[in-house]
């Protein structure tokens, strides 16, 4: 049969892309690229010494922006409370082009490297199984006769020897990296254990806050029904194209040490893990919304994206089930919440922070400066408040008589 790999050029699916040969399958590989730093080169020659039938690799970065990061800004998504969910947010991309390519190649099995513990296989086969429901899926690290195989990386590095799979000579990071446009994530190896620091130069995609500018980096970002249009800096730099304007986000946070946490998470499966990320321009961008929103989001309008929308997505994402009816439904509450959400955001960047300057928006007619003014009565009787406040104690003060008769204040 035909297998589609997802191959990476590194040693764990240099092995698989060699075991699947050597079981006698042939191996069409795909690599997306979603915006991380690569040999694209290098990547395909090894492939193809390793006796692939084909390298294929797609540009999917502008879907990637404008399907989902897009999505992502409009719900302010945000797993667990800090989690910006990077590499959740291209797994659907990825796995949709790599079923294309696997139908365009007549391919019979679909195929990744995801350990049996992580969120990523999960994603993948959920996708793929929602995508092409009769298409056969091998998960090496989940197939007896590979793991009893392969122990770990000793074992990896012997079977590279023996099978002539080139071996990068400088030494791989101590823990596993996962990068794209949005963020780089780094877990495993010496990051297991949750009080280790992580080390000074283990991040790709910002500069350490203490190394930073000591001068903050002024620039606004526009948006359009909740999506940005129009990034300017105070150094002339603009761009509106959506993957370049997604890049010049990334490079303001870069430059100034935005967008990094370290935390403890929980996986779909069970398991927490460890993981450090550093998200320099959606950190940012999230916070210009959020502003944003503040200024023109009909208060319980939020209050029920915030409970409904922002959960659900993002734990939609997170778990791998974006090809669901659940998320074609919340997307389209995403969507209708935001045609207000337009205007300017002035915001800096200093020293691992990005703040918000100001706002303002054409389609803010919720907030009037009359009627919130502390020095006008215009707009607005204070004496009602009276009777407001009275009826919202009704309960409140029977809670309280209760609280009082049982002896405790
Ligand atoms: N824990 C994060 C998540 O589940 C990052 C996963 C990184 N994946 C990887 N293959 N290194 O989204
Ligand atoms: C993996 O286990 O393959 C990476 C981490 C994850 O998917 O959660």
């Amino acid at each position: 049969g035909r297998v589609c790999l997802a191959y990476s050029g590194g040693l764990d699916t240099s092995t698989i892309l060699k075991f699947l040969i050597n079981d006698g399958y042939t191996v069409v590989c795909f690599l997306a690229n979603v915006g991380q730093e690569e040999d694209w080169k290098e990547v395909e020659e090894k492939a193809l010494k390793l006796g692939a039938e084909k390298m294929v690799i797609r540009d999917l970065q502008a879907q990637f922006v404008t399907e989902i990061v897009w999505r992502a800004t409009q719900c302010n998504a945000i797993y667990e409370d800090r989690y910006l969910l990077g590499t959740s947010l291209a797994r659907p991309i990825i796995a949709r082009e790599q079923v294309r390519v696997a139908q365009e190649f007549k391919c019979d099995f679909l195929s990744h490297g995801c350990t049996g513990k992580g969120n990523d296989q999960v994603r993948f086969e959920l996708a793929w199984l929602a995508l092409a429901p009769t298409m056969k899926i091998i998960a090496p690290w989940r197939n007896e006769s590979f793991i009893s195989k392969f122990q770990g990386r000793a074992d990896l590095l012997e079977y590279a020897r023996l099978n002539d799979i080139p071996v990068s000579s400088t030494p791989k990071a101590p823990w596993s990296m996962d990068e794209n446009l949005v963020h780089c994530s780094y877990e495993a190896g010496i990051l297991e254990d949750p009080d280790h620091e992580p080390p000074k130069h283990l991040w790709k995609m910002t500069v350490d806050p203490l190394d930073a500018p000591d001068k903050p980096y002024r620039f606004t970002i526009q948006f359009e029904k909740g999506i940005p249009v129009k990034v300017v800096t105070e150094d002339g730099k603009e761009a509106t194209e959506p993957v370049e304007l997604f890049k010049l986000l990334n490079k303001i946070g870069h430059d100034n040490g935005v967008g990094r946490i370290d935390i403890v998470e929980n996986r779909f499966i069970g398991l927490k893990s460890r993981g450090c990320y550093d998200t320099p321009g959606l950190t940012i961008l999230r916070l210009a919304h959020v502003d944003l929103e503040g200024l023109v989001l009909d208060s319980k309008v939020r209050e029920l994206r915030d409970q409904f929308c922002t959960i659900s997505w993002s734990r939609q994402l997170y778990n791998g089930m974006y090809f669901s009816p659940e998320r074609e439904f919340v997307e389209n509450s995403i969507i209708h919440s935001q045609q207000n959400v337009n205007g300017l955001v002035r915001m800096m960047a200093y020293k691992g922070n990005a703040y918000t300057l100001g706002r303002s928006s054409e389609t803010s007619n919720l907030y009037s400066e009359e009627d919130a003014s502390m020095d006008s009565l215009s707009t607005f009787s204070p004496l009602d408040t009276t009777g407001f406040i009275a009826i919202q104690a009704i309960r409140l003060k029977k809670f309280g008589e209760s609280k009082i008769a049982q002896g405790t204040p």
